[in-house]
Formats: C-alpha cells, structure tokens, sequence
C-alpha cells in the first residue's frame, strides 16, 4: 500500500503563523515551565488523616473494601500520627468503634473509650497535632442511626430533638480528652449550636467546630461503614442527609452553621459535589473543608489494583481538582500515601 504524504502548501503554513500570536503551549513546555505557572498546589498540611480507633481488646487489621486503611488501637494511632506529622500532616479525624452499642450510643461518652484513649495518646505522643474528632452517635448505635430512632404510628424515623443532648454529650467527652475539634457530622437540625452552647458552658470555648454541614445522603459511604461498623439495621439515612440534588439548600446548611458558630465548614463527598464546594467558597469567609470519603478512594484503589489506571497519578488529580474547586483542607484516606510520595504531579 502506498500513502501520498500530504505536505500542505508553503501559502497555508504561513497564514497559519502570522494568525497565531497566542500559543498557550509554550507555558507547558518543560516541567520547569508547569511549575512555574501552576495554579494549585496541594501541599500535605491542607490534608486531614482520618483514622479508625478499636479497643486494645482488637487487633489492628485492615479495611477489606479500603485497601492501605486500617482498624487500630489508640497506641498505634499516636504512632500513626506522629509519622504524619513528620510527613507534613497537621491533622488527624478519628472515628471510634466502641467496646459495646445500645439504642443510644452511651459508649460513645465513655472517658475510657477508644477515641477519648486515642485522643489522649496523640496528645502525649504528638503534642502539635491538631486532633479532630467525629461526633454522631452511628458507630455507637444497635442499629446504626446517626440519632434516637422513635417509633410513629408504625414508622421509625430518627428524632432530631432527642438526638441534641446526646450529640452534646459526646462532643464534650471528646473536648475534655483533649480534642482540638469536634465535627458533628450527624446533619441533624441545630446541632452546631447546640454544641457550641455545651461547649462554652464547661469553659471549653477554645475547642472548635468543624461542621459536616452539607453531609448528602450518598452511595460513596459504603466502604466507610465497613471501616466504622456503622451500617443502618433498617432503612436508610435520607430523612437527615441531604438530597443529592440540591444544591441551593446545601448553601442554606452552610449558611445555618455559619450563624451556629461553626470555625470551618464542610462539603461531602466531594468528587461528585464540587459545585458545591465552590459555591460554599464563594459564599462564606470561613475556611472551607471537603471530605474525600471512602468510597471515593476506594475506586481508585481498585481500578489501580487492576492495572486500569496510574494510582498515584489519579490520587494527584483527584486532590488537585477539590482544591482547585475551593477547598482549603482535604479530609482524605490517601494523606499519609500523599505526603510520603516522592513525586508530585
Ligand atoms: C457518620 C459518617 C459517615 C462518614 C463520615 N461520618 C458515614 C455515613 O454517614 O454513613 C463517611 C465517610 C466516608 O465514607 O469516608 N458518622
């Protein structure tokens, strides 16, 4: 077979050059070149660790569904977190997964349960970290709500108001371990102010709240439920999460906890919501969180394990694109891979 060489004519070249004073290319011609000009940079201190607390009575063993993600104990935690602290990691959320679960979630209150234990070990261990921790009662509950479920004529449904006082009592628990943070992340109605009012009652005015305040009722959270053991026993969470469809009541949460007193507000998941993520910057002055969830890491995972995509490189542009989209902190399961790779893209 033989192909003709199309050479197009010295005329067309010519009127193709003097047209083109503009040549974006020539701003990504060497590596040197990309950095110079690049535009958002994700460093290991806009990244918050989250990790999973058991009791000392569990061993430490790994997430199935969340490979590199692992149960632990509160001295491994404070071990956990002081090589993310030598990594350049400020920032660790801790989920606990308690000893026992009643219909209330009281072991979530417990001065000696894993997240207090955790909190108190980092502390000692790690004294600059900046220590979050997650307040909702579903890892805490027989059957799994992130509240009190009651009873109405036949249809169970979790109640706000009886939810408050708990949630309460869990984030002073928390604050007087020792946390920097509490992040409520139940989505029940005035929950930010409620424990912002619990919390300067006891003179605790200096913990700070981080509000999961638009938290939607997503499909992403599945692995996370393994990790937690925190799956709903019936139902599902959509008469508290948020529509995945809305996006202008999502800014009403946001606007909600603002006037509540939260210090930093959140938006999860965040690959499928980063509208939101950019409309929650635009919107308000106070620091803007988005919360990588699991499920989100997991497919990653995943498709690498398989040989379909470049790992590393997808966890770059998957961070990149939610801070480019607004977010000043990254709640992320691949804070520790990111801090400790050699090189970024
Ligand atoms: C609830 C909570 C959840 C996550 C963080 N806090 C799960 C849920 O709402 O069911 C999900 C995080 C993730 O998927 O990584 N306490």
């Amino acid at each position: 077979m033989t192909t003709k060489a199309l050479t197009p004519t010295t005329e067309l070249t010519g009127t193709t050059q003097q047209a083109m004073t503009n040549r974006p290319r020539r701003l990504r011609r060497s590596e040197a070149i990309r950095e110079l000009v690049r535009e958002t940079i994700v460093r290991p201190e806009d990244l918050i660790y989250p990790l999973f607390i058991v009791p000392n009575t569990r061993p430490r063993v790994e997430i199935g569904s969340m490979p590199g993600v692992f149960q632990m104990r509160a001295r491994e935690a404070a071990e956990e977190s002081r090589k993310a602290f030598d990594a350049g990691i400020r920032a660790v959320l801790l989920f606990g997964l308690p000893e026992y679960k009643d219909a209330i979630g009281s072991a979530s209150w417990d001065p000696a349960g894993p997240v207090q234990s955790a909190i108190e070990a980092i502390r000692r261990a790690v004294p600059e970290m900046t220590i979050i921790a997650d307040v909702c009662l579903c890892e805490y509950t027989d059957h799994g709500h992130c509240g009190v479920v009651v009873d109405r004529n036949g249809v169970k449904d979790v109640d706000n108001d009886e939810t408050l006082p708990l949630l309460m009592k869990q984030a002073l628990s928390f604050a007087a371990a020792g946390a920097d943070f509490v992040a409520p992340s139940d989505m029940m109605d005035g929950r930010i102010g409620a424990v912002r009012r619990a919390l300067d009652a006891r003179s605790l005015s200096d913990v700070g709240i981080i509000a999961y305040s638009a938290k939607f009722a997503s499909g992403f959270y599945g692995p996370f439920r393994e990790a937690a053991e925190s799956t709903p026993q019936f139902g599902d969470r959509r008469t508290y999460q948020m529509d995945p469809a809305n996006t202008r009541e999502a800014m009403r949460e946001i606007d909600l906890d603002v006037a509540e007193g939260a210090d930093i507000i959140m938006v999860k998941p965040a690959l499928s919501y980063l509208d939101v993520i950019r409309g929650a910057r635009e919107r308000v002055g106070l620091p803007v969180a988005a919360y990588n969830v699991s499920g989100e890491y997991s497919m990653i995972k995943a498709a690498a394990e398989r040989g379909w995509i470049d790992g590393n490189r997808v966890m770059n542009e998957v961070l990149t694109s939610i801070k480019r989209a607004g977010a000043d902190l990254i709640i992320t399961y691949f804070a520790m891979e990111f801090a400790t790779q050699r090189s970024r893209v």
